[in-house]
């Protein structure tokens, strides 16, 4: 009798073979950096939005995009209420706050209104988002992606020149999990992985002891296991997730905070490894 086995069906397996797209750059900038974990939750806004500020205070022009379609967070963490214009109905002027240009569904639409889209549109939202507006100049964009290893990650990884990839994950081991699942998922797209980061990674008390809440040392362990570079380790701090809270990045906030002074050293390495 024939053994049946229970798995993805051939046809299925077919349709998530890779095919061959034409990747377009993003135009009016240089280099496309995505901030990216296969694992919701793990601080890739937090880290996108101060990467980015460490970045463009090396003297590079910087812009942001967030390409989270259903949970966009730039807004609140930027501060930013108005609206995007637009010149001829067609393309989008990024708004300027903090010396990066910004780019969020987040400005279309109402804070608390959720967008419930299929997966089509948000590929056309990410195609919008990355054709239709006028970045002007910048020498990095920085892309906040959402969770997951989904539409949105296919659409930057196949359609969009992306220079490279970041991925944050916080050490535990169910984050760990998704984490290789993103390194897979790059590494299968040829989307270059400029390094991982170990977010909320410890935290310090004020007599100065460190509590591993994570666990400890695990991401550079996936890091050195599928040779890749470990970039950093960004403790637990609340001055971190008030200022977000806030509207304004701790590293805007408090440039010489001793979390501030982790971001500016990744973006250096990051900054170098392009240069
Ligand atoms: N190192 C940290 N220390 C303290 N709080 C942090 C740290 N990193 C992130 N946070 C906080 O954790 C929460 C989640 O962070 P954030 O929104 O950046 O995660 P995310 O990975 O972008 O989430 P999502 O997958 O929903 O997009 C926020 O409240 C943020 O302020
Ligand atoms: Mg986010």
């Amino acid at each position: 009798m024939e053994k049946k086995t229970v798995g993805l069906s051939g046809a299925f397996k077919g349709n998530t073979a890779p095919k061959s797209f034409t990747k377009s750059s993003i135009k009016g900038t240089k280099f496309t950096i995505a901030i990216s974990s296969a694992k919701g939750g793990v601080g890739k806004s937090t880290f996108a939005m101060n990467f980015a500020l460490a970045l463009k205070s090396t003297g590079s022009k910087v812009g942001i995009l967030d390409a989270d379609i259903y949970g966009p967070s730039l807004p609140k963490m930027m501060s930013i209420k108005e609206k995007p214009k637009s010149e001829d109905g067609k393309s989008l002027i990024p708004i300027n706050q903090y010396g990066a240009q910004c780019m969020s569904i987040g400005f279309l639409v109402d804070e608390e209104t959720p967008m419930i889209w299929r997966g089509p549109m948000v590929t056309s939202a990410i195609k919008t988002f990355t054709q239709k507006v006028l970045w002007k100049d910048l020498d990095f964009i920085v892309i906040d992606m959402p969770p997951g290893t989904g539409d949105t990650q296919l659409t930057f990884a196949q359609e969009i020149k992306v220079d490279g990839v970041i991925i944050v994950s916080t050490p535990q081991e169910i984050a760990l999990l998704d984490v290789k699942r993103g390194i897979k998922m790059f590494d299968k797209l040829k989307v270059p992985i400029l390094g991982l980061v170990d977010n909320m990674s410890f935290f310090k008390s004020e007599e100065g002891k460190n509590y591993n809440i994570f666990g400890e040392g695990g991401v550079e362990k996936v890091a050195n296991d599928y040779e890749k570079k470990f970039l950093g380790k960004i403790p637990i701090n609340i001055d971190l997730r008030i200022a977000a809270d806030s509207g304004k990045p701790l590293f805007e906030k408090n440039p010489d905070h001793e979390i501030s002074k982790i971001f500016k050293n990744i973006a250096n390495k990051i900054k170098e490894s392009f240069l």
